[in-house]
């Protein structure tokens, strides 16, 4: 066993949540209790109880056709009514859903009454350019509160959104648009990003344009942009200015209601071919759970609480714990448009002094770039509203956790490391805080109505004090519903390898006390920066640049990312003499993958080397490869085809 794992699983700091904290905590152990007696009922008085329902269901789970689920089925409802015009119909409309920061330091207040007002107008926006149930719209936005009322105008006509991340590139939105056929794209000319604006409608028009010209077969009719940056963008006939278009707007929009099982938005993410996959969500189940998480895990007190949850609306965590979840519980929010470092690096602890934030749920990669820069930093702020931490996205090691209860907790807020996926929808493993005691490092045990389990290859439950795979044994409302066109893509991915579970792709270990300690994905899949990536896309992005023949993918430990991205590419014969010529080829393939992905999957290191170690039967060995970018001994070489070949790569790159 690793030594280091092993060490973790005897950690035995745990930290009891204050008899305060207790006694007021939303979270309760009847909770637990109910979901064992009846998992299904218990989800149910969940749906009932925080959503509204236009049409209430009868039928909570049909599991009839696995793995196709489907939550109450029968009943209807709106998913924007559900986030907007019903907290105001409660008399709710002058609480502020958000506080929205823009990078400058220009700042905006939407309270539920006018973010209602601004969906209902762009619904009408949206409706009036042809957009109904079932089309899908893109949306490339940066965090601007116009990135949420996208979001909401779409649900609330019933259509899909397909919100794509401000950092990917134009062969990113390319492929995206066309895999949805994309009705609409909403963008903006462009959005502040570390103090200068960073341009987004020219990714979109390179996108639309390196489609040709599909004439009517063209499935985007319209570009509609926001304007935010200022900058200069060229212009087509399909262009049309969000803010003309929303002053001609009627106000008064009707929402009507769609089944529960409604496709509520597509999401894509990395798999381990070099094809992202479309992640399909539907509407009642989805929000159930999100709600019900961001109520339970966040202890929310909706009349005091200031929430922020940093994560941006390209991601699943900002579409369940930015948008719907904190939405339909009628929470207060910060919604922030820039980089946690701009103009200084006290930034975010500004914001959480500014504005009183109560709750703030990140990711472990910026706690530990935090780190590096030192306790001086965010000592200089009052930090003393926080009450609730929340990590997402990686596993935090104890000493970052130890660090954010310390420095940003005052030694007294409870941390919440919640486990989950794009696949999953919604938080699957959490503490309960004022109920579970939490412990640095682990992810700790499954939200109540939630089963999982670690398994080893056969399927066959660990034990405690072992490791395994961390499957989900019972169907659960917020799962994604598929993969958008490709049903056998799920099933093979999620399903085929226990047949009745679902496999998440983790290891994960159980410790004495049956705690979960997750250790990272057991596939080809990496995780920087709490962003997932898929080694066959960055692979295939390398071997589409003319130099490259070979090219070989690994996520190396980082210090600050989690992971990072290693490359090894072996140089085509023919282009010997014309990459010589080239000052720094890494350089240039970095920037390659840089513009075919997007700037996040630039490797940090590319390493050109003569040869790559492969198995007999032609398999690259990444483990190998991992360890030489980790700097250490290489192992176990016997099943190489050629064992002389890593001690030349191990000469090659130390030799840099
Ligand atoms: C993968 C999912 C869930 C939103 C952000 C990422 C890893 C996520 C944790 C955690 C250890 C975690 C897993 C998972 N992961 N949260 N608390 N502890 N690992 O969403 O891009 O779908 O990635 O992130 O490896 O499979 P995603």
């Amino acid at each position: 066993m690793n030594p280091q794992i092993d060490n973790l699983l005897h950690e035995s700091r745990k930290f009891a949540p204050s008899e305060e904290f207790s006694s007021n905590a939303v979270a309760t152990t009847a909770l637990y209790e109910e979901a064992k007696a009846d998992r299904l009922e218990f989800w149910a008085r969940q749906a009932r109880e925080l959503l509204h329902w236009e049409t209430p269901f009868t039928r909570t789970l049909d599991w009839s056709n696995p793995p196709f689920a489907k939550w109450f089925d029968d009943g209807k409802l709106n998913v924007a009514y559900n986030c907007l015009d019903r907290h105001v119909d409660a008399g709710n409309g002058d609480r502020v859903a958000f506080h929205w920061e823009g990078e400058q330091g220009d700042s905006r207040t939407l309270t539920y009454a006018e973010l209602t007002a601004e969906v209902k107008k762009a619904a009408n926006v949206l409706a009036g350019l042809g957009i109904g149930q079932g089309d899908r719209v893109a949306i490339y936005l940066p965090m601007i509160p116009e990135a949420v009322i996208s979001m909401l105008a779409v649900a609330r006509l019933g259509a899909v959104h397909s919100v794509i991340f401000g950092g990917f590139s134009a062969d990113s939105i390319r492929s995206r648009v066309d895999d949805a056929s994309a009705k609409l794209v909403i963008t903006a000319d462009g959005g502040w990003r570390k103090g200068k604006v960073s341009a987004l409608k020219p990714a979109v028009d390179a996108a639309l344009e390196a489609r040709g010209d599909l004439g009517p077969q063209d499935s985007v009719t319209h570009v509609l942009v926001v304007k935010r940056g200022e900058n200069e963008v060229e212009w087509t006939d399909r262009d049309l200015w969000w803010h003309e278009e929303m002053a001609k707007a009627e106000p008064e929009h009707e929402a009507e209601a769609f089944e529960a099982e409604n496709p509520l938005f597509i999401l894509y993410t990395s798999g381990t071919t070099g094809k992202p996959k479309g992640i399909l969500h539907t509407s009642g189940g989805y929000l159930t759970q999100c709600a019900f998480t961001h109520k339970v895990v966040f202890d929310l007190k909706p009349e005091s609480d200031v929430y922020w949850c940093t994560a941006d609306v390209g991601w699943i965590t900002g579409h369940s714990y930015v948008v719907y979840g904190p939405l339909a519980n009628g929470a207060t929010q910060v919604l922030y448009e820039g980089t946690p470092d701009t103009p200084h690096p006290g930034r975010w602890w500004e914001i959480i002094e500014k504005y009183k934030v109560t709750t703030f749920y990140t990711a472990p990669t910026a706690i530990r770039s935090f780190m590096k820069l030192g306790r001086k930093i965010p000592k200089q702020f009052d930090l003393s509203s926080i009450r609730l931490l929340g990590s997402v996205g990686e596993p935090i090691n104890p000493e970052a956790w130890m660090w954010y209860r310390k420095v940003i907790g005052a030694k007294a807020a409870p941390i919440v490391d919640t486990w989950w996926q794009t696949e999953t929808g919604a938080i699957m493993i959490s503490a309960l805080p004022g109920v579970t005691e939490t412990k640095p490092g682990s992810a700790q045990v499954p939200i109540p109505g939630i089963s999982i389990d670690v398994v080893d290859d056969d399927g066959t439950h660990v034990g405690t004090g072992n490791g395994g795979l961390l499957v989900v044994t019972e169907p659960w409302p917020s799962m994604l519903r598929g993969i958008w066109g490709d049903p056998e893509r799920y099933k093979e991915t999620y399903w085929d390898k226990f047949g009745d579970k679902y496999f998440a792709g983790d290891g994960a270990r159980l410790d004495h006390d049956g705690d979960i300690w997750l250790l990272g994905r057991v596939d080809d899949v990496m995780n920087v920066s709490g962003h997932r990536l898929s080694t066959a896309e960055i692979e295939s992005a390398l071997v589409a640049h003319p130099f490259t023949a070979e090219a070989a993918v690994v996520g190396a430990a980082d210090d600050t990312t989690g992971q990072a991205v290693v490359a090894f590419v072996i140089i085509k014969e023919s282009m010997l003499e014309e990459s010589a010529a080239v000052e720094d080829i890494a350089a240039v393939l970095r920037g390659h993958v840089g513009e075919q992905i997007g700037p996040i999957a630039r490797p940090r290191d590319v390493f050109v080397v003569n040869e790559l170690p492969k198995t007999r039967s032609g398999k690259i060995m990444r483990r190998l490869l991992r360890d030489v970018a980790e700097g250490r001994d290489v192992g176990d070489t016997t099943t190489l085809a050629d064992t002389t070949v890593m001690q030349i790569i191990t000469g090659q790159v130390t030799a840099k």
